[in-house]
């Protein structure tokens, strides 16, 4: 596997999501036992959030890496309206208590909510200071959030990102790689839909032997300090997202990609799911 650093540590360039993963009761053991499969993969970044099934998700992440927890770099998020000075340390506990560990190696706001900024960052500061969380970090910020945010304890920015919304290349790519800051990009398979149809990446899957999601992957990590998430159950699916860290695109296929979805030149709107 592919690593790369964060905040001090190796990860590898590409984890697993668990959004919709905790939702359904009789689904609980097929994405356990997905979640353990990528692990041996060597996919040990593992994100997942309170709010992925209301608790649900990290309930299936608790119960997949009992026993293993050393191996994995486990990433939650708390909800914005949770993001209060009382709220931040609460909801940690609650994550804490449905994750089955001591400490989560990276804490995230969800998105920008209703509490200042400033009163969250010491919530999360607090949480490190008392081991709960080793770093902490923040989703679906622009580059005037990250600005006003001014802070470079700030271990991650976690944005949607794959050739369908790379609106972020124009400005909020590089400040990030300029400010040493890794973007973890969600999304990274365009949830399965009709990114993976798309002839030009189909062409150079068939190029090199591979699948459009390896593509996908392949292209979100092509540069520098990008970590893509994507989320798997099928078997399959888990075997090719990690192989994908294997596969380089080329020059002719990175020109066939930005034929179909070229490169932004002017300022977007950070785009969200
Ligand atoms: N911070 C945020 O606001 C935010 C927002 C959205 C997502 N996220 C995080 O990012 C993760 C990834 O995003 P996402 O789950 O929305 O979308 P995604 O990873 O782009 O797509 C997941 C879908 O693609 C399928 N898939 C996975 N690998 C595939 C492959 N190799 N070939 C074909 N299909 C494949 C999965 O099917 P199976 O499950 O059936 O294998 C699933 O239906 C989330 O799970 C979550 O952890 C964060």
């Amino acid at each position: 596997m592919r690593m790369t650093e964060l905040a001090g540590t190796q990860v590898p360039v590409i984890g697993q999501g668990t959004w919709r993963m905790g939702e359904v009761r009789g689904e609980r053991k097929r994405e356990v036992a997905a979640l353990q499969r990528g692990i041996e993969l060597g996919l040990t970044l593992i994100d997942t959030a309170e709010m992925y099934g209301e608790g649900g998700a990290e309930e299936v992440v608790g119960e997949a890496i009992q026993g293993r927890r050393e191996q994995v770099f486990l990433v939650s998020k708390v909800y914005p309206h949770n993001a209060s000075q009382r709220g931040v340390p609460a909801a940690c506990e609650r994550s804490l208590r449905r994750l089955g560990t001591e400490t989560i190696d990276l804490y995230l706001l969800h998105w920008r909510g209703p509490h200042p900024l400033e009163e969250t960052v010491e919530a999360f500061e607090r949480l490190r200071e008392q081991g709960k969380i080793r770093r902490w970090g923040v989703s679906n910020f622009d580059v005037d959030d990250l600005e006003e945010l001014g802070e470079p304890a700030c271990a991650t920015n976690q944005v949607l990102y794959n050739p369908e919304a790379r609106g972020l290349e124009f400005d909020l790519l590089p400040w990030q790689q300029r400010h040493g800051m890794p973007l973890m990009a969600y999304c990274p398979v365009g949830q399965g839909g009709r990114l993976l149809r798309h002839p030009a990446l189909l062409e150079i899957a068939e190029r090199h032997g591979a699948t459009p999601a390896q593509v996908a992957l392949a292209w979100a990590t092509r540069q520098p300090g990008v970590i893509a998430i994507p989320k798997a159950v099928d078997a399959e699916h888990l075997r090719q997202n990690a192989g994908a860290a294997g596969l380089r695109l080329d020059e002719t296929d990175l020109a066939r990609i930005d034929a179909a979805y070229p490169p932004p030149t002017r300022k977007h709107r950070l785009e969200m799911v």
